[in-house]
């Protein structure tokens, strides 16, 4: 005799249950692969944007209006065959238009369409992000140091991102520092006044890079001195050639100095110090802050700006937080481990470390200013 049995509720709950969570497993394994994917055809289309801008192809295009491979190739003196390929990529990728699309390839005319001009060429606006393209790039030529230094420690020094780091960062934050930092400061009354006065101001910034924000402090003071220093060669000498190009070589120096190991002659003689997106990014904080205290003359202060983080680690991170740490695991955490010291945060900053940092330096006093920017927040100590 045959027993038939019909599943107790427990056991439908169970086969319930596992289907569903069999379908959302499903649909977590589809969406991770569609992201992954999506993230190898971003990187690869922001490394073809970054060559676009290094070859200068996007502002030679631009200038000329519609324009074949052969015309452009002409124009920028480039083998007509990659831009060719170059064109129809960036077409199918929605960053350039063509005009003709059914032509033969040879006849195909590609254009710069506005928003492309915006986002890549028009250096001016709060919408410039081309030198996001090198960034990624430079942080992608340093992966396989990275992974060495997940294996045995240790760290990967600045210069090791090669140029299209230094570069991208200098282009990125010099657009805003042009744009910018004069209004960061008048948020500083008592300073603004004093770096206008006629009794010739100073100015010291730490970890000035390529020296964007140094030449930009130098044009929006024209009485003041200002002092560049970083820890990176490489970023000095070519602070120093924009200084004299720009003709500010009389009163805009650099040195290349560690900022928490600092003795500008004269401590106690700047009305300003910045620290400029680079906090986060020196082995030695504290020392780092100590030492700009010490060079502050009296009533002076000291202008932080550096990430705009959440108050807390969520692991919920929003496209900004998720863009900081992986900033962060590829270049910053590595690049400051290199300098050797005990303290290598990371480029996730948030205003508790600032504020502590700043108490362990001595400051008495650590202020938020009210200063709205979409990736910065910015601390008078
Ligand atoms: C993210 S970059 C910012 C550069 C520049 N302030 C800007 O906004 O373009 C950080 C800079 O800090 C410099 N740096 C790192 N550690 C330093 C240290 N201990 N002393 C001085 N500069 C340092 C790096 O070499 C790099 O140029």
């Amino acid at each position: 005799m045959t027993v038939q049995t019909t599943p107790s509720l427990l056991e439908a709950d169970l086969t319930a249950t596992a289907d569903r969570d069999a379908a959302e497993l499903q649909a977590a394994v589809e969406a991770l692969g569609e992201r992954i994917f999506g993230g190898a055809l971003a990187s690869m289309e922001l490394a073809t944007v970054h060559l676009g801008l290094r070859l200068g192809i996007y502002q030679a295009l631009q200038e000329l209006g519609p324009a074949t491979s052969e015309a452009l190739a002409a124009s920028v003196g480039l083998d007509e065959r990659y831009l060719r390929e170059w064109l129809e990529q960036q077409a199918v990728a929605e960053i350039l238009t063509c005009a003709n699309d059914g032509a033969a390839p040879e006849d195909r005319r590609y254009e710069v369409p506005a928003a492309t001009a915006a986002v890549l060429l028009d250096v001016g606006t709060p919408a410039y992000l081309g030198p996001l393209a090198h960034l990624a790039v430079g942080i992608g030529v340093a992966v396989p140091a990275v992974e060495e230094s997940f294996r045995a420690g240790g760290g990967v020094p600045f210069h090791a991102y090669g140029a299209e780091v230094r570069h991208g960062l200098g282009l990125l934050n010099g657009a805003t520092f042009d744009r910018d930092l004069a209004a960061w400061i008048a948020t500083m009354p008592d300073i603004d006044q004093r770096l206008r006065s006629g009794r010739r101001p100073a100015v010291l910034d730490l970890g000035c890079g390529v020296g964007r924000s140094t030449l930009a402090l130098a044009r929006a003071y024209p009485n003041a001195v200002i002092h560049g220093i970083d820890l990176d060669a490489a970023s000095v000498e070519e602070a120093r050639a924009a200084a004299a190009q720009a003709g500010l070589a009389d009163r805009v120096t650099f040195a290349v100095a560690d900022a928490a190991e600092l003795s500008v002659a004269g401590e106690g003689r700047f009305d300003l110090v910045t620290v400029l997106e680079a906090l986060h990014d020196m082995g030695d904080p504290v020392g780092a802050l100590t030492s700009a205290r010490r060079h502050l003359r009296e009533g002076g202060a000291v202008l932080v700006a550096d990430q705009l983080t959440r108050d807390a680690y969520a692991a919920d991170g929003d496209p900004l937080e998720r863009f900081q740490y992986g900033c962060s695991v590829l270049h910053c955490l590595p690049a400051t481990r290199a300098e050797d010291h005990l303290v290598a945060h990371g480029t996730v900053i948030r205003a508790e470390h600032v504020t502590a940092w700043a108490r362990d330096a001595g400051f008495p006093k650590v202020e938020i200013l009210a200063i709205e920017d979409p990736f910065w927040r910015f601390y008078r100590l």
